[in-house]
C-alpha cells in the first residue's frame, strides 16, 4: 500500500465525513458556517484523523464508523490553529489568510470553541469514556505546552529539555491521542495501546521538530519564514547551535537575538550561525531518532493482518521527516 495514495484516499473520505457531519448540525448562523468552511477545507494534510483510522485498522477494526471519532481530531486541530494564529499574531495559514486575519478575533475564537465542543461530543459518543479521557488529557496538555512556551518566549538560553517539554505537549500529545484513540475504538489491549502511545508521541514530537526546521527553511509551508524567531521562540536548531558555538560567538549572537528589530532584519546571519554549528543537521537527527524508536515500539504488531498497516505507519514516519509542507 502506497502512503501517498492512502493519505489521498483517506483525505477524501475524511472530508466527506466532515461535510456530512457539519450539515447534520444544521448551523443557523451563516457567518459561523462560512468560517468553519474556510478554516476546515483549506488544504490541511489530515494527519491526525488519518492516524485514528490507521490505528484502528492496525488493531483489527475495518468498518467505516471509525471516521466519526477520527474527524473529531481534525476539528480539535483546526480549533487550535484558529486560536494559535490569534496567539501567534499569524496572518497566513496554508498559503492564505488565517481565520483571525480574515474574520477577526471574535470569529476565530468562537468558531474554535464551537469545533472544540463538538469534537468532544463526537469522541465521547463514538469512543466512550476512555477515548474522551485521552482526548481531553491531550487538550489540557496542549494548553500546558502553550503556557510553557509563553514562559520561554524571549529567553534565548532555554535548554533542549525545555524545548522538548514544550513540543511534546503542544504537538506530541494530540498526535499521540489520535493513535491511541484508533486503538481504543478497535478494542486494543494494553500492550498495543502502549505501543501506539509511544509511536504517536514520538511521531508528534518529531513532526514539530521538522515544523520548526521548516520555519527557517521551508518554501512550501504556506506560513512565513522566520515567524518563530520574530515571536521570540527559540527552537531546537538554534538551541543546538548556541550550545555548540564558542563562547564569544555565542555572546554576540545572543546580543543580536535580544535586539527585537535586528533579529528579523538579520535573519540570514542567524541562519548562517545555525548552519555553521550544525543546528539544522543535529535537529533533524534528533527527529530521526524519535521516529526510529517509535517504529521499534510498533514491533508488538506482528500478527498476520498487521504488515500492511504497520508499513504505512513506517512510511508515515519517513514522510514526517521528509515533508516540505
Ligand atoms: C500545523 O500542523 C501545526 C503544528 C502542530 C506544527 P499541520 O502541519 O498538521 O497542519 P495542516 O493541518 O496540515 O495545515
Ligand atoms: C502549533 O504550534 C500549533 C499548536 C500545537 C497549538 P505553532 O505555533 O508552532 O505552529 P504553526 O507554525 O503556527 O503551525
Ligand atoms: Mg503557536
Ligand atoms: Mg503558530
Amino acid at each position: 500500500m502506497d502512503l501517498k495514495e492512502a493519505i489521498a484516499r483517506e483525505s477524501v473520505q475524511i472530508d466527506r465525513e466532515m461535510g456530512q457531519d457539519l450539515a447534520g448540525l444544521a448551523i443557523g448562523d451563516e457567518l459561523l458556517k462560512e468560517i468553519l468552511e474556510y478554516g476546515l477545507f483549506s488544504g490541511g494534510k489530515r494527519i491526525r484523523p488519518f492516524l485514528v483510522v490507521l490505528g484502528a485498522r492496525l488493531c483489527g477494526r475495518s468498518d467505516e464508523a471509525v471516521y466519526r471519532p477520527a474527524i473529531a481530531f481534525e476539528y480539535l486541530h483546526a480549533a487550535t490553529l484558529f486560536h494559535d494564529d490569534v496567539i501567534d499574531h499569524a496572518d497566513t495559514r496554508r498559503g492564505r489568510l488565517s481565520v483571525i486575519k480574515r474574520y477577526g478575533m471574535v470569529g476565530a475564537i468562537l468558531a474554535g470553541d464551537f469545533l472544540h465542543a463538538h469534537a468532544m461530543a463526537l469522541v465521547g459518543r463514538y469512543g466512550g469514556q476512555a477515548a474522551l479521557d485521552t482526548f481531553t488529557a491531550a487538550t489540557r496538555g496542549m494548553v500546558e505546552g502553550e503556557f510553557l512556551q509563553l514562559r520561554a518566549a524571549g529567553k534565548w538560553e532555554v535548554t533542549a529539555d525545555d524545548y522538548f517539554a514544550i513540543v511534546r505537549r503542544k504537538t506530541g500529545v494530540l498526535i499521540e491521542a489520535a493513535c491511541v484513540t484508533g486503538g481504543i475504538v478497535a478494542g486494543a489491549g494494553a500492550a498495543q495501546l502502549a505501543a501506539l502511545q509511544t509511536y504517536g508521541g514520538n511521531l508528534g514530537t518529531a513532526f514539530q521538530i521538522i515544523d520548526d526546521l521548516l520555519d527557517y527553511q521551508g518554501q512550501f509551508t504556506g506560513k512565513p519564514i522566520g515567524n518563530d524567531l520574530a515571536e521570540g521562540k527559540s527552537t531546537l536548531p538554534l538551541i543546538i547551535a548556541l550550545d555548540r558555538a564558542p563562547e564569544r560567538e555565542r555572546q554576540s549572537l545572543l546580543a543580536l537575538l535580544h535586539d527585537v528589530s535586528q533579529r528579523s532584519e538579520r535573519l540570514d546571519e542567524i541562519v548562517a550561525f545555525i548552519d555553521r554549528h550544525a543546528g539544522f543537521v543535529e535537529a533533524r537527527r534528533r527527529a530521526e531518532q524519535l521516529i526510529d524508536s517509535g517504529l521499534t515500539a510498533l514491533q508488538v504488531f506482528s500478527g498476520p493482518g498487521d504488515p500492511d498497516f504497520r508499513e504505512l505507519f513506517e512510511d508515515l514516519g519517513h514522510y514526517v521527516l521528509s515533508r516540505q509542507r
